[in-house]
Parts: structure tokens; sequence; C-alpha cells
């Protein structure tokens, strides 16, 4: 598949990802695909906005954080509880290259997904797993992690051009 990785500054990356509606071939293609890119761009978690494609679809493989089944395939996915109980830890992500900030964020989420046949599946996650599918969530409803760091430390980002003033 050809693609090209959008880096913030891409209004694809603003946008509220559309719903997958065709559990069909094509999808287990394309979620394949996004499973190989990942690979090759050496991500834990990739969203499909962040390759071109307005699709409510995410791939992880933590392997290197926590053990677990991988490569695994969210789709359509939605947080529906957020424990109070938060961390602080660094993040990265594909589409700011360079940049690297402490984010705070739920030590526990319940997610409502699907598989790629189609098969709903609600289930609870802690630590990094929920750390990576919040970021990689937010990438569906057109949030960066950026946009959840301090004013001071975002403001210094755009100081030194790390990141666009308007984004
Ligand atoms: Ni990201």
């Amino acid at each position: 598949m050809r693609y090209k990785v959008r880096i913030i500054g891409d209004p694809i990356l603003r946008k509220k990802a559309e719903p997958v509606e065709d559990f069909d071939k094509k999808l287990r293609k394309f979620v394949d695909d996004m499973i190989d890119i990942m690979y090759v761009e050496d991500g834990i978690g990739l969203a499909a906005p962040q390759i071109g494609f307005s699709r409510q679809v995410v791939v992880v493989d933590a392997s290197e954080l926590v053990k677990g089944e991988y490569p695994r395939a969210f789709i359509n996915p939605e947080i529906i509880e957020f424990s109070e109980e938060t961390d602080v830890k660094e993040e990265g992500c594909l589409s700011i290259p360079g940049v690297h900030e402490e984010v705070v964020r739920s030590t526990r989420i319940k997610v409502k997904y699907q598989d790629e046949k189609g098969k709903e599946y609600t289930e609870e996650y802690t630590d990094w797993l929920a750390r990576i599918l919040q970021h990689e969530i937010d990438h569906l409803n057109g949030i960066l992690f950026v946009d959840r760091i301090s004013p001071i430390k975002r403001n210094l980002l755009i100081t030194q051009k790390a990141i666009p003033a308007q984004f």
C-alpha cells in the first residue's frame, strides 16, 4: 500500500475519523497493511489518519513494554470509562517527529471496540496499554498528544518551531 506518514499541520490529523461499516476482505487487507507500516515505521501503535485514511482503525504492538497478544487491531474503538487515577509518562508520535513530552493519562480505561470481523468487545486496559490506546484513540478524534501538555511547554515547542503555531 502506498502511504505517507502525515505530520502535524496536516488537516487529516485534526478530523474526526469515519466509522468503519463494512467488515469485509478489504478491511482485513487494510488492517494487515497498517500493521506492516507500523513495523516499518517502528511505532508501537498507529492510527489510520496518520497514514492518510480517515477511518476508525488503530493497530498496536506493545510487546516491548507489556506482554500480550500482538499485533492487535481495534476498529471503531471508544473509551467508555476513564479511571480517576492518572500517571505521567513521556510520549512521542510518528506524526510529531523529534518531540517527546510527559503526558498525564488515566491508568485504567474501559474500551468498546470491534475486531476485523465486526465482533464487539468491551475490555479493560491498564498502564501502558491504557496509555497507548488513549493516545491512538485521540488520533481518531483529531487530538494530538501535544494538545495534552502544559501550555508553557507547548508554547516553547512552537517557539522552537518543533510544532506549528496553528494546529
Ligand atoms: Ni501518535
